[in-house]
């Protein structure tokens, strides 16, 4: 069974002193495919760099909004630049976040558009990072079109922002947090049609029951398809296969 792990952070401090270990060990448990996820300009740089030393691992470019100190002009045009590195199958994570952010909104939404323009320009997907700002967040998208779509990463339980999500074309990528007790990830799992389904970990983050509190790696990604595989009623080997397509279809690979 082969498994492609929509997000991770291997660029993260936590896999500083074994990191060549790690992403062999994930490597040999299945996991055929990863994305490596900047969100400052220098983790972006060491994403695209981790890419290039592994074939299996792919990289993103992009400043979170919860890095917006990282956000001035010349830094925008930096990642416009190293975003045409051909390891770079998507813009992000950008979005907006305010849960920890509450005090700094339009700078964050200038900052969220201003990389769906260099995402267009440069004819990627996104990566988007939304929470508490559902509203704000289908806002931007209806009014700035992403052309080639992109992804609700760790995408909340939030119904609502699942429907408009998907009828805006973009993927639902779930994480560990579906696996956690009183997620109540029933209904909003069931709302996502197969084919924009999509697996990931955000790890070191959101390790899956039942090691949460445990540095995550991408070799859990199977407990988040297995509760899928359990909500759904689909076979574990039918999930992978059929998260594994769409990951390689949303970053065109
Ligand atoms: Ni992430």
């Amino acid at each position: 069974m082969e498994f492609f792990d929509s997000h991770a952070h291997y660029n993260d401090e936590s896999f500083k002193e074994d990191r060549e270990n790690i992403i062999n060990y994930i490597y040999n448990e299945g996991i055929s495919r990863t994305v490596c996820v900047g969100y400052n300009l220098e983790k972006s740089i060491e994403a695209i760099e981790i890419a290039e030393k592994n074939d299996f691992i792919y990289a993103t470019c992009g400043i979170s909004p919860n890095d917006i100190e990282d956000f001035n002009n010349n830094k925008l045009l930096e990642i416009e630049k190293i975003a045409k590195n051909k390891k770079v199958v998507a813009i992000g994570e950008i979005g907006l976040d305010y849960y920890w952010n509450k005090e700094n909104k339009d700078k964050q939404k200038e900052l969220f558009i201003k990389q769906i323009e260099i995402a267009n320009k440069l004819n990627k997907p996104i990566v988007i990072h939304t929470r508490d700002a559902t509203i704000d967040t289908i806002d931007i998208l209806k009014n700035n079109p992403v052309i080639k779509k992109g992804i609700f990463h760790c995408c909340p339980l939030n119904q609502e922002l699942i429907k408009e999500g998907v009828k805006l074309g973009f993927y639902i990528s779930f994480s560990g947090n579906i696996t956690f007790k009183n997620a109540n990830s029933e209904a909003p799992v069931k709302l996502v049609p197969l084919d924009r389904l999509l697996i990931e970990t955000d790890c070191p983050y959101l390790t899956p029951e039942p090691f949460r509190g445990k540095r995550n790696d991408s070799s859990k990604v199977k407990l988040v398809a297995s509760k899928i595989s359990e909500i759904l009623q689909i076979p574990l080997g039918k999930i992978a296969e059929i998260t594994y397509k769409n990951a390689n279809e949303i970053f065109n690979i």
